[in-house]
């Protein structure tokens, strides 16, 4: 596989950044002094693209990624007040708004957790997406009847007995304890040979969660939901279009808040261990 390392010598100083950042150690600084692939090294690239990244010039491209097209960081970053206080005034939102989001917001989540890492820089994780609202409600109609049918005839896993109480809100009131009533879901799996696919899943929708509220999204993790996909109901699985091949990640109920909250919670300081 070629990497398509490419330096613009009229803009390399020969620093040897990419070379040092290089953790394949793919890169070498040539004879003439500025870097290129070192021979036979090429398919040990992890496409992680750090050379890019880091030159200070601008003067490296890799796999057909030129740095014009990425989006500079100089003075773009969040202050650390600000990204703490998201960090601690994000909080789990139960109550939406029943429409859709506009898509353009949905495909910029996307697009952000799609930016997660992942172990060994695998980057296959799938993220599937229930996006219109028509369809949530059809699959939410569909797993409470397929969960109280098993209520029904006794066949809950003894573990998820207690989804025949939601099952009951659903039919009765019409409350949806499973995915709080929202309008979009959000899966994630990865490949189950990938080589850390829970890690990669948890990330990528820890980066979905973490952005959300930047753009009027509210998210809740949905333990819920994923017990009842993955221990009562693997058959909504497929249905979801997670591959038999993937571990499932886990699931997360997202739309637009219909409350807002005014200030953080107040947890107890991290618990922490300090190894001597
Ligand atoms: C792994 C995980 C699973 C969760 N599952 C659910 C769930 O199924 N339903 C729900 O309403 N909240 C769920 N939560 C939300 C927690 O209850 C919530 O994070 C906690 O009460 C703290 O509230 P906060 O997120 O607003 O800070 C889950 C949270 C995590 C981290």
């Amino acid at each position: 596989m070629s990497i398509d390392f490419r330096v613009d010598k009229t803009l390399c100083t020969k620093c040897g950044t990419c070379v040092a950042d290089c953790v394949a150690m793919v890169l070498a600084m040539e004879d003439d002094g500025f870097p290129a692939v070192r021979a036979g090294k090429e398919d040990d690239c992890i496409g992680c693209q750090h050379c890019l990244a880091v030159c200070p010039v601008a003067a490296v491209s890799v796999l057909g990624k030129k740095p014009a097209d990425s989006l500079p960081l100089a003075g773009r970053l969040p202050d650390a007040d600000r990204l703490e206080t998201l960090i601690k005034g994000r909080r789990s939102v139960r109550r939406f708004a029943d429409e859709n989001l506009p898509p353009k917001v949905v495909q910029r989540l996307l697009d952000v957790a799609g930016h997660a890492p992942t172990g060994v820089n695998d980057r296959r994780v799938l993220f599937s997406v229930v996006d219109d609202r028509a369809v949530m409600a059809k699959l939410r109609t569909d797993l409470y009847e397929q969960i109280g049918a098993l209520a029904d005839s006794g066949k809950l896993p003894e573990k998820m007995a207690f989804f025949a109480g939601f099952v009951k809100v659903w039919k009765e009131k019409k409350i949806d304890p499973i995915f709080r009533g929202a309008p979009h879901l959000l899966v994630v799996s990865a490949p189950a040979d990938a080589p850390t696919p829970e890690a990669d899943c948890l990330i990528a929708m820890t980066t979905f969660d973490l952005f959300a509220p930047t753009v009027g999204v509210g998210t809740v993790w949905g333990g819920l939901p994923t017990w009842a996909i993955t221990t009562i109901a693997p058959e909504f699985k497929a249905r979801l279009g997670v591959p038999d091949s993937h571990r499932f990640g886990y699931a997360m109920p997202f739309g637009r808040p219909t409350v807002n909250y005014h200030r953080t919670v107040q947890h107890a300081p991290a618990q922490v261990h300090r190894v001597s």
